[in-house]
């Protein structure tokens, strides 16, 4: 098999499976990153976002070849049960979760988001939410926490 070469999560990471893989595959199963959820399988419910470069993408509907040389970052890299990034903080803060099941792909589009826009109107958070399904309805809560993380991270 080809080696597929990419940095996740910081790490220099190589593979050696089928290019034509879905990245989700890949992280669940060779690399055990279980922070993407498998929803639909189809890039319609957001619940296996990562980021790749700046930008959040559905890893069930990404071929492992169009990675190599990117850097790719999972839920696993976003911040740690020590050391919680702001929006991890303030979902808790805003109680935006239930089940969980969508949460860690919301977090990623709002990693993404708020890298490309530090400062993101209430608009803003919601087009960038707009295609994570949370079939817990936790959608209001979740745009609230996005707000509050940003308004932390842009404190002096
Ligand atoms: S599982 Fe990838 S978008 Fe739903
Ligand atoms: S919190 Fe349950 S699906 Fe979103």
């Amino acid at each position: 098999m080809p080696r597929t070469r990419f940095r996740l999560n910081g790490v220099e990471t190589e593979v050696d499976a089928d290019p034509d893989s879905s990245l989700l595959s890949i992280l669940r199963g060779q690399l055990a990153m279980t922070g993407p959820h498998f929803g639909c399988g189809a890039n319609e419910c957001g619940a296996c976002n990562v980021i790749v470069g700046d930008h959040a993408v559905a890893a069930c509907d990404t071929p492992l070849w169009s990675v190599a040389g990117n850097d790719i970052t999972t839920i696993e890299g976003l911040g740690s049960a020590e050391k919680p990034h702001p929006l991890q903080r303030a979902f808790i803060a805003e109680q935006a979760l239930q089940c969980g099941y969508c949460v860690s792909g919301i977090l990623i589009s709002a990693a993404a988001l708020l890298k490309q826009n530090p400062k993101p109107t209430d608009a803003d958070v919601r087009a960038a939410l707009d295609r994570n399904l949370c079939r817990c309805g936790s959608h209001n809560r979740m745009v609230r926490a996005v707000l509050r993380a940003a308004a932390e991270m842009a404190a002096p």
